[in-house]
């Protein structure tokens, strides 16, 4: 298949596992344990149909969307995936790229493969850093310290990583932790199948921490790997919160938020804005899916903090379906992988594009002028709720 021909999401996910050995394609796939919750993620948009709305013009829906004082020109950006370099050599900067050139935020991963200065620098005021908070407190203080340096605004703390999880299908495969790739046999033989993926990963940086080397060298530790492995993953408390509302004068964002008394907690202290997550289905497999809880967050923050989702978006309409829900702003996990993982920056470019036209023709089809007047009215379950039996 060419990448003209992809025209939605199972189709960039096909082109990627063409692409890619089982075992890198496995890794962005994978949940944990039964991966009933990443079932959960995606069924949950299916439920909870759109009531259109006629008698309106919105064949031009206004998408811009202002979020912490600066204008997007779409509802959603690109989220935080590590590992990059597995996938699609220069992966991070591709995607970076795409965000910026398309006016929409682009989240630099905490297991990025790409140094946070480099990916900055490709997407000039549109990259916010993700950190993984580490065992040594005194590493996120000084990631914030360069994201400041690099005109980073935004710090995005991902807090859904409190120990290790469970992930079969990565045990399965020998892909162990981050650090200890030892594929099995019959994993090398299968990738020996894919020559063009293997001589990208070959004659690239391989997995690597770029962000970590240097405190890694700073413990005396030669790969950065190790050093990552021996300082994640962590619990995050509210005094790790707290400490970093007072360090960091720019914007604060939470990630991974799925109880209504977390997120108000979080905005009561001085958090900007919470993402409702559950890590694309990857941590917790009996979690709920995000969306099903979005409303109950979105009504405990109401306006002391901006509310964002992801997790399980498969189609523009499920962005649409999560602003009428609540949330002011969406992120794609491996919608946009699978993009740059299919065909590299054009694929970024193309799934950005997809999405874009998605939601248009969505918002259009349901008669909403604007993604700001999206509401629950909107929702089927809510209609039913609001004009009785
Ligand atoms: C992730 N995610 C993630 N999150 C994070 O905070 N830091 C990270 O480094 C990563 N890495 C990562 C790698 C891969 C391969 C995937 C698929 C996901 C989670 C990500 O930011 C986001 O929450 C989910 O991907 C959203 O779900 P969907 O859109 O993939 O269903």
């Amino acid at each position: 298949m060419r990448l003209e021909q992809a025209i939605n999401f199972d189709d960039l996910r096909r082109m990627a596992k063409r692409h890619l050995p089982k075992v890198a394609f496995d890794f962005i796939e994978g949940g944990v344990e039964d991966e009933g919750g990443l079932v959960r993620n995606v069924t949950a948009f299916e439920r909870r149909c759109l009531v259109p709305r006629y008698f309106v013009d919105a064949s031009k829906p206004e998408m811009a969307t202002t979020l912490f004082g600066k204008t997007y020109s779409q509802p959603f950006g690109i989220a935080p995936t590590g590992a990059i370099s597995t996938f699609r050599r220069g992966g991070d900067l591709m995607l970076a790229r795409a965000a910026h050139s398309a006016e929409l935020p682009f989240v630099i991963s905490g297991a990025s493969t790409a140094t946070m200065e480099d990916i900055a620098a490709a997407a000039p005021g549109h990259a916010w850093l993700q950190i993984y908070v580490a065992k040594d407190r005194r590493i996120a203080d000084d990631m914030m310290t360069r994201a400041k340096a690099t005109g980073i605004s935004t710090i995005v703390i991902t807090v859904d990583t409190p120990g290790p999880n469970k992930r079969e299908r990565n045990l399965r495969n020998g892909f162990q932790a981050i650090r200890t790739l030892r594929p099995t046999w019959k994993v090398r033989f299968e990738a020996l199948r894919h020559p063009r993926w293997l001589y990208e990963y070959a004659t690239g940086p391989g997995l690597t921490a770029s962000n970590w080397e240097k405190y890694a060298k700073a413990a005396g530790m030669a790969n950065a790997l190790d050093f990552v492995s021996s300082q994640l993953p962590t619990p995050v408390s509210w005094a790790d919160i707290e400490h970093f509302r007072k360090i960091w004068n720019g914007t604060l964002v939470v990630k991974g938020v799925m109880h209504p008394d977390d997120a108000r907690a979080a905005a009561e202290r001085g958090v900007d804005g919470v993402i409702v997550s559950n890590h694309g289905g990857r941590q917790l497999d009996r979690s709920p899916a995000p969306f099903d809880v979005l409303p109950h967050i979105a009504e405990a923050v109401g306006d002391k903090a901006t509310v964002m989702f992801d997790s399980g978006i498969r189609r523009g309409a499920d962005i649409v379906a999560a602003l009428a829900a609540g949330a002011k702003f969406c992120f794609v996990g491996r919608w946009t992988l699978y993009g740059v993982a299919a065909a590299a920056e054009p694929g970024a470019h193309h799934a950005v594009n997809m999405i874009r036209d998605e939601i248009t023709k969505t918002m259009t089809q349901i008669g909403a002028p604007s993604v700001a007047a999206l509401d629950r009215t909107w929702l089927h379950e809510d209609m039913k709720a609001a004009s009785g039996p």
